[in-house]
């Protein structure tokens, strides 16, 4: 308990807390996108995935409640620490070009909340059903049918792929920094955890990009 209070206490702490939580996030990200892809092997496959992983009963309830702690935790964490951070330089820099830092890594916040109105989204369009008339009209359980009718709107579509977008970025800094603050970013890793950002980030957004755009080219039907 008490080592739990001052992990959230100390920044090292919370940073510590943001890698892991990051770590554990990035890891479903990757599981979620290959499942997705079974898509591309037609309708039975997918919907037979789909309910697998419907049919794992109390422990997919007990990996939902994970999640979403770990997304909870997460999200909590990074609003604390931008929080802390700006009170500690109230006086923004006079000129951005002497931030030693990349696009992506000053606007992790920013595309973390991007993400975080992505995963209200996308819950109530595919999990509770409650955006399209035309989603909820679909047989239960034909996850195939549901994912078609929803990319069928190149509005919808556009939104996904600009998410991905967010998310990529997201990644590309979030990953490469999560060894650092770790402490293992020590001199021979830095070439392979600096890279490891960018190619995680890039199979993210082709992976996922790809569905919607699959869909309205009139691969995926
Ligand atoms: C092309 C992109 C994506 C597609 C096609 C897709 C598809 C789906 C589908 C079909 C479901 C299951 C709905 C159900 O039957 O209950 C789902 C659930 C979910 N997706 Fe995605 N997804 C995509 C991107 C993402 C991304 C980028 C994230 C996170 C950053 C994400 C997070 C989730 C979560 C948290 C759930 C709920 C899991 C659960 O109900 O246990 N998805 N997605």
């Amino acid at each position: 308990m008490k080592l739990c209070h001052r992990l959230f206490q100390s920044s090292v702490g919370a940073k510590m807390l943001m890698a892991i939580t990051g770590l554990m996030l990035t890891g479903f990200v990757l599981v979620h996108m290959s499942g997705n892809l079974i898509l591309y092997a037609g309708p039975e496959k997918f919907n037979a995935y789909a309910h697998g992983i419907k049919s794992l009963g109390a422990l997919l309830w007990l990996m939902r409640g994970g999640l979403l702690a770990t997304f909870v935790l997460h999200v909590y964490l990074a609003i604390k620490l931008t929080i802390e951070n700006k009170a500690a330089r109230p006086v923004p820099y006079a000129y951005e070009a002497t931030i030693q830092a990349t696009a992506a890594s000053r606007f992790m916040i920013h595309t973390g909340l991007m993400m975080l109105v992505f995963v209200i989204y996308h819950l109530a369009h595919y999990t509770f059903k409650i955006v399209s008339p035309e989603i909820s009209a679909l047989a239960p359980g034909d996850a195939y049918a549901m994912v078609v009718t929803g990319f069928s709107s190149p509005a919808v579509s556009g939104f996904y792929i600009l998410a991905m977008a967010a998310l990529s970025a997201h990644l590309r800094h979030g990953v490469s920094s999560l060894f650092q603050s770790l402490g293992l970013y020590h001199g021979n890793l830095n070439p392979i955890t600096e890279k490891l950002g960018p190619i995680v980030a890039s199979i993210v957004f082709f992976g996922f990009s790809s569905i919607p755009l699959a869909v309205l080219m009139g691969a995926i039907k």
